[in-house]
C-alpha cells in the first residue's frame, strides 16, 4: 500500500466532526503548487482558492476581475500538491448572480476541470436558489457572510460588517438559510466577534472566521498576509507569522550582488 493511501483525508464530514468535538478547524488560501504542497505536508485541515487570487497573484485591486477559467487554473495547481486537506475553490463574480442554471453550470465546470471538493460562493438569500441546485447536484457548498469582497463596490469600504441590528440579523437569518440550503460551513469575514458566537452556536454545521473573533470553530487567513508577502495590508485581525517580504528581499539583494561581483556562479557550481 503507499503512503498516500495510508493519509486520513480531511472531507466535509470530518469538518462537521472537527466541529462536534470542539477541535478548531485551520485553513489557509493557496494559489499554486508549492505552497499548497507546503502547506499540506505542514496539516493544514483546508485550503481554500480564494478569488483573493485576484490581489495577491494578479495584481488587481479588487476580487472582481478574476475569471472562472483562471480560477480553474489555480484549482488545478493546488488539486496537484494535496495528499490529506480538504481544497475549496471560489466561484468568482459573475459566473453565479444571475441565475442558478448559470451558477450550476459553473460549478460543474470547476468540479470537473480541476478536481475541486468544494465550493465557496459569497451571499445569503439572494444566492440561496443557486446553492440549493450545486448542493442537489452533489457539490459541495461554503457559504460566506459579512464583508464579502465580491460586493466591496456596494459596502464602499472594507470596514467591519453588522456592527447594527438589522444588517446582524439578516445575516443570522442568512447563515441559517445557508445551513438550511445544505452548505456544509460557513465563513465568516469581518463581523463582530459576539455576533460571530451567536452564529457559531446556532448553527450545527462550523463557521470559519477571518476577522471574526475567537468564537468561530475554524480560522482562515490569505497566505500572503500571514506570511507577510504583502506587506501593505496589516488590518488588526491579522497575525503575520513570517515576514517573507524581508526575507526575500534579502536573498534577491544577496543574489544580484554575487553575480555583479562574479561570486556567482563558482567552479562548483560549474559543469
Ligand atoms: O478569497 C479569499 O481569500 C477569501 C478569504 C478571505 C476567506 O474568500
Amino acid at each position: 500500500m503507499s503512503i498516500n493511501k495510508e493519509i486520513k483525508k480531511v472531507t466535509t464530514n470530518t469538518l462537521q466532526k472537527m466541529k462536534s468535538d470542539g477541535e478548531k478547524i485551520s485553513m489557509l488560501t493557496a494559489y499554486d503548487f508549492s505552497f499548497a504542497k507546503l502547506f499540506d505536508s505542514a496539516g493544514i485541515d483546508v485550503l481554500l482558492v480564494g478569488d483573493s487570487a485576484s490581489n495577491v497573484m494578479a495584481g488587481h485591486e479588487t476580487t472582481l476581475p478574476i475569471t472562472l477559467d483562471q480560477m480553474i487554473y489555480h484549482a488545478q495547481s493546488v488539486i496537484r500538491a494535496v495528499d490529506r486537506c480538504l481544497v475549496v475553490v471560489d466561484l468568482p463574480f459573475g459566473y453565479y448572480q444571475s441565475n442558478s442554471e448559470i451558477a450550476l453550470a459553473s460549478a460543474i465546470r470547476v468540479m470537473k476541470e480541476s478536481g475541486a471538493h468544494a465550493l465557496k460562493l459569497e451571499g445569503g438569500t439572494e444566492i440561496i436558489e443557486s446553492v440549493k441546485k450545486i448542493v442537489a447536484a452533489g457539490i459541495p457548498v461554503m457559504g460566506h457572510l459579512g464583508l464579502t469582497p465580491q460586493s466591496i463596490y456596494k459596502f464602499g469600504t472594507y470596514n467591519v460588517r453588522a456592527k447594527d441590528k438589522t444588517e446582524a440579523g439578516k445575516l443570522k437569518e442568512d447563515s441559517k438559510l445557508l445551513e438550511e440550503a445544505g452548505c456544509f460551513a460557513i465563513v465568516l469575514e469581518k463581523i463582530p466577534a459576539q455576533l460571530a458566537k451567536e452564529v457559531s452556536e446556532h448553527l450545527q454545521i462550523p463557521t470559519i472566521g477571518i476577522g471574526a473573533g475567537k468564537y468561530c470553530d475554524g480560522q482562515v487567513l490569505v497566505m500572503h498576509d500571514m506570511l507577510g508577502i504583502n506587506t501593505e495590508f496589516k488590518p488588526r485581525f491579522l497575525r503575520q507569522y513570517l515576514n517573507l517580504a524581508d526575507e526575500i528581499t534579502g536573498a534577491v539583494k544577496h543574489y544580484i550582488k554575487d553575480v555583479k561581483e562574479k561570486d556567482f556562479p563558482n567552479d562548483v557550481e560549474s559543469y
